[in-house]
């Protein structure tokens, strides 16, 4: 099997269902920014406080780079479309699934959340870096799937009856 990249916005479930997918299909789950942050040695908002975001998107190239092409499921951060060097390699080498949630949902999912970054910008910022990234992966994506009012195990099993 391909390597299956899961792409989306914060908080669109993709390291959820990155784990119940590895499950269903048996084949291991990795999570670029976890391994980001094993790899650095930094949580990501310390790397983002400390250096920047240009360094964390250097090393979560390096890291999505470095990423098995063959029986993986890879969630990536939802920064990853912002480089073309990554659309390309998750493009060349495996299928693409998108996991589409709306504003308002992700919204209410990362209310209190405190560990993204990008997230504790105005809301008119949110929105707009939003608007902006849904194109990218629209633009990018193998397979798309809808997410809002659906269970983990029902985007999971869609996504499985999609391959
Ligand atoms: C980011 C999303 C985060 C993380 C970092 C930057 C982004 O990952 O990589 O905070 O640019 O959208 P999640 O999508 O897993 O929250």
């Amino acid at each position: 099997m391909k390597t299956l990249y899961l792409i989306g916005f914060m908080g669109s479930g993709k390291s959820t269902i990155g784990e119940m997918l590895s499950s269903l299909l048996h084949v291991p789950h990795i999570d670029t920014d976890n391994m980001v942050e094993e790899v650095y040695e930094q949580t990501i908002a310390e790397i983002f406080q400390n250096n920047g975001e240009g360094t964390f998107r250097m090393y979560e190239s390096e890291v999505l780079k470095n990423t098995p092409v063959q029986n993986h499921i890879i969630s990536t951060g939802g920064g990853i479309v912002e480089r073309d060097e990554n659309v390309l390699f998750m493009k060349e080498n495996g299928v693409v699934v998108y996991l589409e949630t709306s504003f308002d949902e992700i919204a209410e999912r990362l209310e209190y959340d405190q560990t993204r970054p990008l997230w504790s910008k105005n809301v008119q910022e949110k929105k707009d870096l939003f608007i902006r990234r849904q194109k990218l992966y629209e633009k990018n994506t193998d397979i798309l799937v809808h997410t809002d009012n659906k269970s983990a195990i029902e985007i999971t099993e869609e996504i499985k009856a999609l391959l």
